[in-house]
């Protein structure tokens, strides 16, 4: 199969170009498209035979299931019973980066939701993905655009990278402004809770929700950390230690990995790491004779002035005194994706506190991580 790109215009969007990606929609296809916090791959919801390729071409298990896209609320009457919290939280969140789970109306096909009884939904804000919607005329089940378990595209190109040769056409509107995945909150249970954290923050929702926990895994590093993990080896599995379930679907499986080595260290410790920083001038000095463009350059590209590099096969990301975190988040993966094209064998990455968006940074890192320091 021959990939597509349009490029167009978030915002002057040309019509054709989102009308020729709709009708490969209604005519069966899937279409990789921008939102505002990473990349999607869409099928029409009420079609089977295409969500069937999502999951084949993304290499998606199927019991991961899917987010709904919608682009206005007559949408959603059909799909989710929404109560009166998820009005509220939609009022003032949407269009944008939060996933509600609600309980699911008939309509919505299994497929989509890996048999469960519940479906993720949300209102993207980004001009295209509302325009393809719209222009479908049916909601949009996508999941980030990425082969599984790899850092989530916020460009076309990572798109390309990932999924050229299995996807037919991707839309490219450039970088994506958030760069992490939406918060994904559950509502069909009592308290509702997190299972995802991003760019909405816990202490944004919990404005609306007083009782609101942080997700479950926020400052609890233990779970992951004592067992030493080789790149590649099985995920450490995310369970609800009351229940032994998984909490969702999503969070069992290793994530946003990069093939290097990627080693976090969790903010306050300095000690462990202080024997790498030994000699910069010279490793510099190897990298660049070895050809390599330094992963240093890469992480002033990407994030500032924070990264250094000890020789051609290590990169540090000092993510500590970084002031700009929205910043740091939108560029986040593309860093990852640099990095392990560079050929880097192991990302050392110092954490940031875990509140407002670092909250999500450090949940996604964790996920990346093969070692965590605590
Ligand atoms: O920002 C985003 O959310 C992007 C863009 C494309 O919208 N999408 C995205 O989709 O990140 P995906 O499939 O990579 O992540 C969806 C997450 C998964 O962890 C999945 O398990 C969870 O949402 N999820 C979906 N439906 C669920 C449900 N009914 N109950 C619990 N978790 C669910
Ligand atoms: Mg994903």
């Amino acid at each position: 199969m021959k990939t597509k790109i349009i490029r167009l215009n978030s915002r002057h969007q040309e019509k054709e170009k989102i009308q020729e990606a709709a009708q490969v929609l209604q005519q069966g296809g899937i279409v990789a498209f921008p939102t505002e916090t990473v990349y999607g791959l869409g099928a029409r919801l009420t079609d089977r035979a295409a969500l069937k390729k999502i999951f084949s071409a993304k290499k998606r298990p199927a019991d991961n299931p899917l987010i709904v896209h919608v682009a206005d609320y007559a949408d959603l009457a059909d799909i989710a019973e929404a109560t009166p919290l998820a009005k509220k939280l939609m009022k003032k969140f949407w269009p944008g980066p939060l996933t509600l789970v609600l309980k699911k109306k008939p309509m919505v096909p299994d497929l989509a939701t890996a048999g469960l009884k519940s479906v993720a939904v949300r209102m993207p804000s980004h001009p295209v993905a509302l325009a393809l919607i719209k222009a479908t005329g049916e909601p949009i089940a996508a999941p980030s655009a990425n082969l599984a378990g790899r850092p989530s595209p916020t460009t076309a190109e990572h798109v390309y990278h990932d999924l050229k040769g299995r996807v037919p056409l991707i839309l490219d509107a450039g970088e994506t402004t958030v760069g992490l995945e939406s918060t994904v909150m559950d509502l069909t249970h009592t308290p509702p809770a997190i299972l995802r954290p991003g760019a909405v923050t816990f202490e944004e929702l919990k404005k609306v929700m007083p009782n609101l926990h942080p997700h479950p895994f926020r400052g609890v590093a233990r779970q992951f950390i004592c067992r030493k993990k080789k790149a590649g080896d099985k995920p450490p599995r995310y369970l609800n230690q009351q229940k032994e379930t998984p909490l969702a679907p999503g969070m069992k499986y290793r994530h946003y990995a990069p093939q290097a080595k990627l080693t976090l260290v969790m903010p306050g410790i300095t000690k462990v790491i202080a024997r790498e920083r030994e000699r910069p001038k010279q490793s510099r000095r190897y990298t660049e004779s070895a050809g390599i463009a330094s992963p240093a350059k890469i992480f002033k590209k990407n994030l500032g002035r924070l990264a250094m590099t000890h020789n051609k096969n290590t990169a540090i990301l000092d993510l500590r005194q970084e002031k700009n975190l929205k910043k740091v988040a939108r560029r986040l993966f593309a860093s990852l994706r640099s990095l392990d094209q560079k050929g880097v064998k192991n990302i050392i990455v110092y954490g940031v506190p875990e509140k407002g968006i670092g909250d999500a940074i450090m949940n996604r890192l964790r996920k990346a991580a093969s070692r965590i320091i605590e």
